[in-house]
């Protein structure tokens, strides 16, 4: 088991998709999770800044995450939402309900669910978002927390929003970023951080690739590549 943590704009996505397909192993991305309960919040109309009318969505919500790495998708009650939660008003409004205890008990539960089925069908998972290494799975074999100036991870942020036909600035982008960051470091309920044993891994100087050469290794030192792609690593 692999958990990935670490602010947006790191590559923890593009790596964690393609470490998991390295490792044969499933593949969680929490933050689609916390992007769901968000888009269901701004659907029903309810301020994401009142805990309890969040709470009450996130009760009711019917939450769907395939764990594919090649193809992962997200489900809202039964609807594929894999776009929804990537547009601007979700990203802007998911810190805020991202700090709801009760969703995070909720969501933290369905997590441990989903890792404890992927890991007793295929063997292994690879998990990305900001507290799994600290909350929601601290006994993973490989903990990495993955960081980057927040220069970097805005232009960055940019680039991938450009690619998917989203036109944001840099400076647009950087303001997201440290907006998010603020909000994430800072919540109550489990802030964004590093777990103390976490290899951590500045990508601001690294292509992708490097960085995923960089993890296969620790991977393969802890044991994880067996049975999986030794050969292409
Ligand atoms: O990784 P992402 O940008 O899609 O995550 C969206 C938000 O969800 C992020 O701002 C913080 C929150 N999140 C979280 O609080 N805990 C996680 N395990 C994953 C994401």
């Amino acid at each position: 088991m692999v958990a990935l943590d670490g602010p947006s704009g790191t590559g923890k996505t593009t790596v964690a998709r393609t470490l998991a397909t390295r490792l044969n192993s499933g593949y969680l991305d929490t933050g689609s999770m916390y992007r769901i309960v968000t888009l269901a919040v701004l659907r029903a109309g309810v301020d994401p800044a009142d805990p309890a009318a969040v709470a009450a969505v996130a009760d009711t919500a019917r939450l769907g995450v395939g764990t594919s790495p090649e193809r992962p998708s997200a489900l809202l009650d039964g609807e594929d939402v894999g776009t929804g939660i990537r547009l601007a008003d979700v990203t802007g409004a998911v810190s805020a309900v991202s700090s709801v205890p009760r969703v995070r008990e909720l969501l933290v539960a369905e997590q441990r669910r989903i890792i404890a089925d992927v890991v007793a069908e295929v063997g292994g998972i690879v998990v990305e978002g900001r507290d799994i290494g600290t909350v929601v799975v601290p006994d993973a074999e490989l903990k990495v927390y993955l960081t980057a100036s927040a220069e970097i991870r805005a232009a960055r942020r940019s680039a991938q929003d450009s690619a998917a036909g989203r036109e944001v600035t840099v400076a647009a982008a950087r303001a997201s970023v440290d907006r998010r960051d603020r909000l994430d470091s800072t919540r109550a309920a489990s802030p964004l951080r590093a777990a103390g044993d976490a290899v951590e891994v500045d990508t601001s100087e690294l292509s992708i690739d490097q960085v995923i050469v960089a993890l296969s290794e620790l991977a393969s030192r802890r044991g994880l590549l067996r049975g999986a792609a030794e050969s292409t690593s």
